[in-house]
C-alpha cells in the first residue's frame, strides 16, 4: 500500500550554490509538507551505508566523496502519493534528461552532482527517514 511519506536530501552541490531556499520553496509549492528537516553532514561510513545498493557500481567512490564533502539538508516529506510525486518533481537522475521545470533540470549540474535525492519506494522512504532521524519516535 502506498504511504504518504518520502525522504529527501538536498545534496552538497545544492547547498554550496545557495539553492536551498529555492528548492524548499518548490517542494512546498508542489504540495509537500515538511515533517522533519535538518542540516547535517554525512560521514564516509554514513554515505557508504546509505548508498550500499550502489557499492559495486563504478561511480560509488565518487558518489561517497561527493555526498560527504559538505553539509546536506535531510528531510521527511508528506503528501498523497509522496514517493512517486516527488520523483516526478525532481526529474531524471541525469539533468540532461530531466523534464523542464524539474528540480534537477533547474539546479543540477551533471548525473553525478544532481542536487537532490528522492526515495524510490515506500519501503526505502521509511528506511532512509529512520537512517537520518533515528531515535525520534515522533517521525
Ligand atoms: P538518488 O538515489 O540520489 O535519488 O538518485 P537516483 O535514484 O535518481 O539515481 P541512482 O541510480 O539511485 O544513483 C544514486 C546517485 O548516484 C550518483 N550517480 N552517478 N556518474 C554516474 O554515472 C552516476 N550515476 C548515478 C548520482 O548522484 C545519483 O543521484
Ligand atoms: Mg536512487
Amino acid at each position: 500500500m502506498a504511504t504518504n511519506r518520502t525522504f529527501t536530501m538536498l545534496k552538497p552541490d545544492a547547498i554550496e550554490k545557495g539553492h536551498v531556499g529555492a528548492i524548499l520553496e518548490k517542494i512546498n509549492a508542489s504540495g509537500f509538507r515538511i515533517v522533519a528537516m535538518k542540516l547535517t553532514q554525512m560521514t564516509r561510513t554514513d554515505a557508504e551505508a546509505f548508498y550500499a545498493i550502489h557499492k559495486e557500481r563504478p561511480f560509488f567512490g565518487e558518489l561517497v566523496k561527493y555526498m560527504t564533502r559538505g553539509p546536506i539538508v535531510a528531510a521527511i516529506l508528506e503528501k498523497d502519493n509522496a514517493v512517486e510525486d516527488f520523483r516526478t518533481l525532481i526529474g531524471a537522475t541525469n539533468p540532461a534528461d530531466a523534464a523542464e521545470g524539474t528540480i534537477r533540470k533547474l539546479y543540477a549540474a551533471s548525473i553525478g552532482e544532481n542536487a537532490v535525492h528522492g526515495s524510490d519506494s515506500d519501503e526505502n522512504a521509511a528506511i532512509e527517514g529512520r537512517f537520518h532521524f533515528s531515535g525520534r519516535e515522533q517521525f
